[in-house]
């Protein structure tokens, strides 16, 4: 009996190891991964730093180099030339993060970020900036 038990604790043990490893391996594979944030072609950061204060992105979230960005409605934004997912949802590419900006109740419909009404070159260059936050 004392022994099935202590077999119970090794067998449940080992499950555990092979949780954290398989967990283990898919960070090691996602930090492996094409690095997130490309630059976009043609883009400008000053301008998108500007618009993004304009626009009052930092009401809703904090944002590296943007005076009074400390919102707390949506994510943090800093290291997103890092991060590898946008809305928990879409691969970290410069088309998806333009396709976010532009319209992003068209990919996530009810979330809490309004459509912005932003222009194609608007939306380039604030995913411009938001590159440079490595
Ligand atoms: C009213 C609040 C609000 C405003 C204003 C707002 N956002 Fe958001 N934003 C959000 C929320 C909430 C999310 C999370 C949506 C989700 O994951 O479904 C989000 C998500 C994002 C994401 C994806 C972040 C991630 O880590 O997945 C980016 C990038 C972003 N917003 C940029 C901007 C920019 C740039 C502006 C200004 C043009 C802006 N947001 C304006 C609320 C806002």
């Amino acid at each position: 009996m004392f022994r099935l038990r202590v077999l119970g604790q090794l067998l449940r043990a080992s499950g555990a190891i092979r949780i954290a490893a398989v967990a283990a391996s898919t960070f090691w594979l996602a930090g492996c991964g094409p690095v997130a944030g490309a630059s976009v072609p043609g883009g400008d950061s000053a301008h998108g730093a500007k618009l993004i204060g304009h626009l009052g992105c930092g009401a809703c979230h904090i944002i590296p180099g943007i005076s009074q960005a400390e919102g707390l409605v949506g994510p943090p934004l800093d290291h997103f030339g890092r991060r590898m997912i946008i809305a928990g949802l879409l691969p970290n590419t410069p088309e998806n993060l333009e396709a976010w900006l532009e319209n992003p109740q068209a990919i996530v419909p009810g979330n809490a970020m309004p459509n912005m009404e932003l222009k194609k070159d608007e939306a380039r260059d604030i995913a411009t900036y938001l590159y440079t936050l490595r």
